[in-house]
C-alpha cells in the first residue's frame, strides 16, 4: 500500500524515510545517533554555505563532514552565486558524498538576504542559473529541497521543481510551508501533490511528519515517493523505525523511559566529545533536550531544569533524575516531586 523505496538515479533509498537537514541539530553526531537506531534510508547534512566551503572555512568543512559508512548521504549547500555553488558542489563530489543537495527552502533572513535558500523561489531565473552551473560541475546525483513557495500568493514549487528536473536534478523534496509561513501556517500539501503528478523524478514530502499517521497522510494525500522527517526525529529518534514498522503492518516498537535515558545521556556524551567548549556542549544539549522532552510526561520539568543548569554536570544530573522518575511514572507509580529542589518548584509552577 505504501511505497518502500525510491531511486536517486542508481542510489536506492530504502526505506524511503529521510532525516531532514537541520542546521545546529543534524551534525555528524546526531546523524550517527539516528543511524545507530536505524530505520532511515538517507541522511542529509546541515546546510553548508557555498562561499565558505569554497574558501576552505573550517566550520563549513566540518558541517559537510560525514562518516565513511554513512551511505547514502547527501551534502546540502546553499548560496546565490552560481560559480560559488558550482565550486562547492565539486568539493562535495570530491569528498566522496553520494548526493549533492541544493537548499531552496531556508527561510532565515541571513540566508534570504543573500538571495539563497527560499529567496530563490522568488527568482526562478537565478535558481535556474544555479542549478545549471551545479549540474555542469558534478557528475554525482543532484537533488533540491524547497518550500512550496515564497508566500501564499506565490506557491510555485511545481514550476520550480519542473525547471529543476529539466536541468538534470534527480529528486526533489518539498516542505509544504511557504517561506512566509516560517514554521506555522495551515497544512496545505496540494502543491506537493501537483509537483508529484507533473514530475518524472521522485518527490519527497516534508512538513510536520512526526509518526506513522502523519507519514501515511502525506503518502495518501500527495502520492509522494518518500517522506522526510525533521523536528519529529529530534523529539523521537525512533520515529523512522516506528513509521517503517507500521507501514509494513507491524506493531510499532515501544521505547521505555530507561532506553530514552540511555540514548539521551549517551548522546550528551557524544556532544561533549565533539564540542570544544563546555559552553557550546551545554547549549547543544539544551537544544536537543528541549525537542526530546516535548510530549513526554512532565517534560517541562526537565526543560526548566536545563534552563537553570549552569554546568554540564548539573544538566546530566537533572536528566538522570528526570528519567528515574519517568520510569516510576510509566509503571504507574505517579510523579514523585522533590520539594527540596528549587528548580523543581519552578518547573511545577510553570
Ligand atoms: C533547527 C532547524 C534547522 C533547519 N536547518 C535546515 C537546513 O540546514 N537545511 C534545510 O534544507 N532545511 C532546514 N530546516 C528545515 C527542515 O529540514 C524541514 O524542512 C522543516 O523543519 C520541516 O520539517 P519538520 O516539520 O519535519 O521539522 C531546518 C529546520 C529546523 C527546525
Amino acid at each position: 500500500m505504501f511505497p518502500s523505496h525510491y531511486y536517486v538515479r542508481d542510489i536506492r533509498i530504502e526505506p524511503n524515510l529521510v532525516l531532514a537537514p537541520m542546521e545546529g541539530v543534524t551534525d555528524l553526531t546526531f546523524r550517527r545517533l539516528v543511524r545507530q537506531i536505524g530505520g532511515t534510508g538517507l541522511t542529509v547534512t546541515e546546510f553548508v554555505a557555498s562561499e565558505g566551503l569554497r574558501r576552505g572555512a573550517a566550520k563549513m568543512e566540518e558541517m559537510a563532514r560525514f562518516d565513511p559508512d554513512e551511505r547514502p548521504v547527501a551534502v546540502q549547500i546553499y548560496g546565490r552565486d552560481p560559480a560559488a555553488m558550482a565550486e562547492a558542489a565539486k568539493i562535495v563530489q570530491d569528498s566522496g558524498a553520494g548526493i549533492c543537495d541544493i537548499n531552496m527552502g531556508c527561510p532565515s533572513k541571513k540566508v534570504c538576504a543573500h538571495s539563497g535558500g527560499s529567496a530563490l523561489l522568488k527568482d526562478p531565473d537565478l535558481a535556474k542559473e544555479i542549478v545549471r552551473a551545479v549540474r555542469a560541475a558534478i557528475t554525482i546525483p543532484l537533488t533540491v529541497k524547497m518550500r512550496s513557495g515564497f508566500d501564499a500568493s506565490n506557491r510555485n514549487c511545481p514550476d520550480v521543481a519542473w525547471m529543476c528536473q529539466e536541468e538534470g536534478v534527480e529528486a526533489i523534496t518539498i516542505h509544504w510551508r511557504t517561506r512566509a509561513d516560517l514554521y506555522s501556517g495551515t497544512r496545505a500539501v496540494d502543491k506537493i501533490a501537483e509537483a508529484k503528478q507533473r514530475l518524472r523524478i521522485p518527490v519527497v514530502g516534508n512538513g510536520d511528519i512526526v509518526d506513522f499517521e502523519s507519514a501515511a497522510r502525506m503518502f495518501r494525500d500527495t502520492g509522494v515517493d518518500g517522506v522526510m522527517v525533521g523536528r519529529g526525529a529530534v523529539k523521537n529518534p525512533w520515529v523512522f523505525l516506528q513509521i517503517g514498522q507500521q507501514m509494513r503492518g507491524e506493531a510499532p516498537m515501544v521505547v521505555t523511559a530507561d532506553e530514552k535515558r540511555r540514548v539521551l545521556l549517551g548522546y550528551f556524551q557524544s556532544i561533549r566529545d565533539a564540542f570544544r567548549s563546555d559552553h557550546g556542549s551545554l547549549g547543544r544539549m539544551k537544544k536537543i533536550a528541549n525537542y526530546f522532552t516535548h510530549g513526554l510526561p512532565h517534560g517541562s520539568a526537565l526543560r526548566v531544569a536545563f534552563l537553570h543548569s549552569q554546568s554540564i554536570e548539573e544538566a546530566v544530573r537533572h536528566t538522570e533524575r528526570y528519567f528515574e522518575r519517568l520510569a516510576v511514572y510509566e509503571t504507574g507509580g505517579g510523579w514523585e516531586r522533590d520539594e527540596t529542589d528549587p528548580v523543581e518548584e519552578i518547573a511545577a509552577s510553570a
